[in-house]
């Protein structure tokens, strides 16, 4: 190591304080969206500050992020510090130089502490992403619940303005029925009418379900063989499809406040919409677990799951994308208004590596 004169010393000193000089414009102008731009920069920035700095390598980790500042020696000396996000190590920042010049000799007292402040810089750094992407959730959450549930209640009113006449038409419909001999063309037509008046009731039905204006039945019910018995009623549904399916369930009994009908119908409405997207012998999971608050209901499948610009718009009444005939639109919405009504939520997770997974939250209350 070559000797250091007090020239050579403080141009050492002045190359890491301009380091750290940059490292704070650098995070000052951080954009949130090119984490990975501010992080390289800083990995330059560090680079440029060490003695021996041509054959130096810096490097940061930090999942999701890998960065070299160039390519990294097979053997190398370093000295190395952890991210800490939160008090929890969330990677690192190594120093590298090439083990077949430079021994751990070469890095400096300075150069070690410098290692340490930036290190400390990213993890503020780190920690403020985290902060920030929390707080857009639960924004996005918010204004999703919202939306949901001013559209739950323009669709209460439209449900209600709709349910008489709709009696009406039924009702009006089988009486003229009634009077007209059988098997005549009117008397078909007005079959016709009736499907249709049908039909449009059970819509409503479902719109009334959304928008949690649907009588309930809630008793404490041990839930363990409402799950058991939707599933084998499901199970010549799976066989057709070729579709498996796992169900994995506590020991023990979990007690719930549900309405026991509703709650099959909300299995139904997921685990039919999971067969649907499934692959041919794809395997469904249906699992149950307790906690010490709730108790959470996981539906996970293995087709394509939901492309994220569309995560926001399942749980509206009428968004659908089968085909024309094959959906209605209304099964994911029937299954927010009824865990809402049940006091519970329902959040959509991607599975991995691919397929759709809904967690249902009850409160134990
Ligand atoms: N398990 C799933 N995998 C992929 N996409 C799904 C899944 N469940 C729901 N979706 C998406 O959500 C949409 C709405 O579902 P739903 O409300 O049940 O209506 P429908 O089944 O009539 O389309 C579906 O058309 C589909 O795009
Ligand atoms: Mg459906």
């Amino acid at each position: 190591m070559a000797k250091m004169t007090p020239e050579k010393n403080l141009k050492e000193r002045i190359k890491e304080l301009t380091c750290l000089y940059e490292v704070s414009s650098i995070i000052v102008n951080n954009d949130f969206r090119e984490l990975d731009k501010t992080l390289y920069s800083i990995a330059l920035s560090l680079r440029k500050a060490l003695q021996f700095n041509k054959h130096a390598t810096v490097e940061i980790v930090s999942d999701p992020f890998h960065l070299v500042s160039s390519t990294i020696s097979k053997k190398t000396v370093f000295i190395i510090h952890n991210i800490n996000v939160f008090n929890e190590p969330k990677g690192f920042i190594k120093i590298h130089y090439p083990a077949d010049n430079y021994t751990k000799k070469d890095f400096l007292v300075e150069e070690k502490k410098l290692l340490k402040t930036v290190a400390i810089n990213v993890g503020d750094l780190l920690e403020r992403v985290s902060i920030r992407e929390n707080e857009a959730v639960i924004k996005r959450k918010m204004e999703h619940a919202d939306r949901l549930s001013i559209l739950g209640e323009i669709t209460a009113g439209i449900a209600h303005e709709l349910n008489t006449p709709l009696a009406n038409i039924l009702g009006f419909a089988e009486l003229l029925k009634s009077k007209e001999p059988e098997n005549t063309q009117t008397s078909r037509d007005l079959d016709k009418i009736i499907n249709s008046a049908i039909f449009s009731r059970e819509v409503v039905k479902k719109l009334m379900f959304f928008a949690c204006e649907m009588p309930q039945n809630l008793d404490k019910t041990n839930i363990v063989p409402v799950i058991t018995d939707a599933m084998n009623l499901l199970d010549p549904t799976f066989k057709k499809n070729d579709v498996k399916y796992q169900v994995d369930l506590p020991e023990g009994e979990v007690f719930l406040k549900v309405d026991t009908i509703q709650l099959t119908q909300v299995i139904f409405n997921l685990v039919l919409n999971a067969i649907y997207f499934s692959p041919k012998n794809g395997v469904i999971s249906v699992a149950l677990k307790e906690t010490k608050n709730n108790v959470t209901l996981t539906i996970a499948d293995q087709g394509p799951g939901i492309p994220a610009e569309n995560t926001q718009k399942i749980f509206q009444p009428f968004f659908t994308t089968k085909a024309v005939g094959d959906g209605s639109g209304l099964g994911l919405s029937v299954v927010h208004g009824i865990i809402r009504s049940h006091r519970g939520t329902i959040d959509y997770q991607h599975n991995d590596p691919t397929g759709a997974v809904f967690i249902i939250t009850f409160p134990k209350q």
